[in-house]
């Protein structure tokens, strides 16, 4: 009885505390997004303001970025701001070179951008600002320029596209059902970037099409956490984050099941030794002892070098699809550079893709596969164009406008000419500041040397085995939101073996 009594008197004070500490986190999290709105200034009466928050944009684009890009080409300086998320966004490159590099320091990723992805991305690379991303900055350039991880990286691609991807095209060819090339795409970079990164196949690209558990969960985590950013406010995702609800609870099973493999990955490398692997986690376990953090970095790089390089292969078949000029002369240069009875077999020799390296990087120009990024301003300060930017204000600079700005690209910035980037033959870079696909500045993407050489060795052995036939190359491409450009509805098309490669592909 005493005892029933005193559970009784312990469960009403608990209840009391839970309504307590409920009562005021509704209270603070309504105060927070008070002081968010005021933030805001969702009042804001502008032309472009009230386009944004009446969605009336979309009458006239079909997406985000093709709204900014007309608002980004009337605007003389070339920068605009939304008013009501604090927004500056530029596709001034002297603007770019400024936030990218002059003043690299006060235009951090910034806690904004780094919370959404926080609980899957740790303290890695992707996600860390000041000492921790110098470290890791130092230590990964140092692995990535060795020509020994170049060697590892191409001849992982090389095994994926002979072993993987080409007879999976191989074994479509003359079917009447299409099949989704970005889906094919974004098996292949994830098996390779997996193989990279962790010494791990998740054979996503087998014959059958298999559903890797891993992928599952790295997806739904990464879409999940990208989908936070178009909460109304922080404050929402956040709560529900603290109850443990909706598309929160299954993020934390995403992340809690990444978590699964990654640890198991890496307690099994500490017991068989890592020495003899080539992986990036074999070579990071030389100097970090934290396995958490180990695992934090690898999985920056999965996040990095997946869907970007799916997103770039994808739109550059589709802008094939509208340029069979532009095909031709890479079967022609790749021909020239490699006989047709010979195959792709080494690194140097895609040096010699002067075409094939301008076409991609064309396709990067129109269609980047991130098509904006954004920075948090540390301290009040004025971008060379003369804009007001102050404490907190979020900048972005905006890589798909920026290609398909007149002023920066010329009259014709609109066509897919691989020539403009060729002089006498030979493949010339633009500046980066110009071109800031890969980013640019101290914090270029890491992974660029090997996105491209992905890319052109993919590119280069589909081209001379099949024709690729797009089902509907009208359709213009309609990105769903995200970190990275995804095509909605993917890209379907149908296979058809090349007559000259009939022999040739079987045994690439
Ligand atoms: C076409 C393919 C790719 C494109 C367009 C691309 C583009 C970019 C961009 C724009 C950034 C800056 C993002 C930001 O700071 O918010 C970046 C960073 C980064 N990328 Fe890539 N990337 C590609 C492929 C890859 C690959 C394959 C890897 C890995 C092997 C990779 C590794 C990284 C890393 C580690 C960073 C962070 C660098 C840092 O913060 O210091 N990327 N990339």
């Amino acid at each position: 009885m005493e005892l029933n009594a005193s559970s009784l008197w312990v469960e009403s004070i608990s209840s009391v505390f839970c309504l307590l500490f409920f009562g005021f986190t509704l209270l603070f999290s309504l105060f927070s997004l008070l002081v968010f709105l005021l933030r805001l200034k969702p009042w804001c009466n502008c032309e472009v303001c009230k386009s944004y928050l009446t969605a009336s944009w979309t009458k006239d684009f079909a997406n985000l970025c093709d709204w900014c890009t007309h608002l980004l080409r009337k605007s003389p300086t070339g920068t605009i701001h939304i008013h009501v998320l604090r927004n500056i966004i530029t596709s001034n490159p002297e603007n770019v070179k400024y936030i990218l590099n002059t003043n690299f320091d006060n235009y951090p990723k910034g806690k904004p951008f780094s919370a959404l992805l926080g609980d899957l991305l740790g303290r890695g690379i992707f996600n860390v600002d000041g000492d921790s991303w110098r470290f890791q900055r130092k230590m990964a350039s140092l692995e990535l320029g060795s020509v020994s991880i170049r060697t590892y990286a191409f001849e992982l691609i090389t095994s994926e596209i002979r072993g993987r991807l080409i007879p999976l095209l191989s074994s479509m060819t003359g079917k009447k059902e299409a099949l989704d090339l970005q889906d094919v795409f974004r098996r292949f970079s994830f098996d390779s970037i997996c193989k990279f990164s962790f010494g791990l196949d998740p054979g996503c690209l087998h014959l059958s099409l298999p559903i890797s558990e891993f992928a599952l969960a790295f997806d739904t985590a990464s879409k999940l956490s990208a989908e936070r950013a178009l909460a109304a406010s922080p404050i929402v995702w956040k709560i529900k984050r603290l109850l443990n609800l909706g598309s929160e609870k299954k993020l934390k099973e995403a992340i809690k099941m990444v978590n699964e493999l990654a640890e198991g990955l890496i307690n099994h490398r500490r017991k068989v030794g890592f020495a003899d692997n080539k992986d990036l986690l074999s070579r990071f376990m030389g100097s970090i002892n934290d396995d958490k953090y180990l695992r934090d970095i690898v999985v920056s790089f999965l996040l990095a070098g997946r869907d970007t390089v799916a997103s770039g292969l994808t739109s550059f078949f589709w802008l094939l699809s509208q340029h069979p000029e532009v095909e031709s002369a890479i079967r022609d240069e790749s021909e020239r550079v490699i006989r047709p009875s010979q195959e792709l077999t080494s690194y140097e020799q895609l040096r010699g893709t002067h075409y094939l390296n301008a076409a991609i990087y064309e396709s990067l120009r129109l269609y980047p596969s991130v098509q904006f990024d954004s920075k948090f301003a540390k301290e009040d300060d004025i971008l060379p164009d003369g804009t007001f930017v102050t404490k907190g204000a979020r900048v972005t600079y905006h890589q798909y406008a920026m290609g398909r700005m007149e002023r920066v690209w010329g009259p014709d910035c609109l066509e897919f000419k691989p020539e403009r980037w060729i002089k006498n033959g030979v493949f010339v870079p633009e500046n980066p500041y110009k071109y800031p696909v890969f980013q640019a500045g101290f914090r270029v993407c890491l992974g660029k040397e090997m996105a491209l050489m992905e890319m052109k060795s993919v590119a280069l052995q589909v081209i001379r085995s099949f024709n690729v036939r797009v089902v509907d190359p009208v359709q213009a491409p309609r990105f769903s939101p995200g970190l990275t450009a995804t095509v909605r509805g993917g890209l379907p098309v149908l296979i058809q073996e090349r007559e000259s490669s009939t022999n040739h592909h079987h045994h690439i």
